[in-house]
């Protein structure tokens, strides 16, 4: 299925992952709303690079763990563009360490505003529009595992996996919704790649992914007609080993 001519909406597309995956879209053809809360020059950045490709990009701010600015995203994206939605990225998330002993309740309740509520209410949104469209939500490769030094993240990105697939129910069958849960995946620079490069040895595959691995699988599935509820891991296989963070 051609994405070309598409409008999509990435959340978090001023860096990292969702950055990838806007700059994906936007070379493929697709008008491409850059959301971001904090990283404004990301998003512009994003914004230039697809309309230096001859693409169409616009760059929207706002603060997802705010349920009001989340709910009028999506209309704010199609004004925007000057036409309705037809993809939504949920990329943007909170990851913050915390222990299921010891977390404070507003950290729970921070991570899931963020990471569950405000994509269940961009979906919402979507489905205000009345038209068919295709969503993608980032989920993580540790979900279904025990990582307890981020606990309220991984109980936000749990109710996250459900509400994927109880929304490919719901928006059927207008509306496809499918999951990405990325594992190790080593960013270009910064300490971080230094940690993810470290860990490469343990995975399956004996390597790090990196954000393009992610960016083609949900494009992989923004193009495919016939998948919904369902969720590609992009980990080298690390979550066949289970609990290996715990
Ligand atoms: N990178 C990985 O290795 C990895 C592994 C597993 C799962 N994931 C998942 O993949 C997705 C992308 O990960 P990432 O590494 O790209 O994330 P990241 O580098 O931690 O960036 C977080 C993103 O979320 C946005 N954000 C945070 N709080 C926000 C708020 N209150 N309102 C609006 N936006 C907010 C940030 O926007 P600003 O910067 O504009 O503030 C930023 O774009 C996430 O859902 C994550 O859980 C990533």
């Amino acid at each position: 299925m051609s994405l070309t001519g598409s409008v999509a909406l990435v959340t978090g597309a001023g860096r990292s992952l969702g950055r990838a995956v806007a700059l994906a879209l936007g070379t493929s053809g697709v008008a491409v709303a850059a959301h971001h809360h904090t990283s404004a020059d990301g998003s512009v950045e994003v914004v230039e690079a697809i309309r230096a490709v001859g693409g169409e990009a616009w760059s929207l701010r706002a603060d997802l763990s705010d349920p009001k600015e989340a709910l009028a995203l999506v209309g704010r994206a199609a004004e925007a563009c000057g036409r309705p939605v037809d993809i939504l990225v949920n990329s943007a998330s909170v990851y913050e360490p915390s222990r299921v002993l010891d977390f404070d309740p507003e950290e729970l309740a921070a991570n899931v505003r963020v990471n569950a509520l405000a994509p269940l209410l961009l979906c919402r949104a979507m489905a205000a529009q009345a038209r068919p469209g295709s969503i993608v939500n980032l989920l993580d490769a540790r979900m279904g595992d025990y990582d307890r030094d981020h606990a309220a993240y991984h109980l936000s990105k749990r109710m996250l996996r459900d509400l994927t697939r109880m929304l490919a129910l719901e928006l059927a069958p207008g509306i496809r919704v499918n999951g990405v849960a990325p594992g190790l995946i080593a960013p270009p620079n910064g300490p971080g790649r230094e940690a993810a490069l470290s860990l490469a040895q343990t995975n399956p595959l004996q390597r790090t992914g990196s954000a393009s691995d992610v960016a083609e699988a949900v494009l992989f599935l923004l193009r495919s007609g016939f998948i919904t509820g369902q969720t590609i891991y992009v980990d080298g296989g690390r979550n066949l080993r289970g609990s290996v963070y715990g």
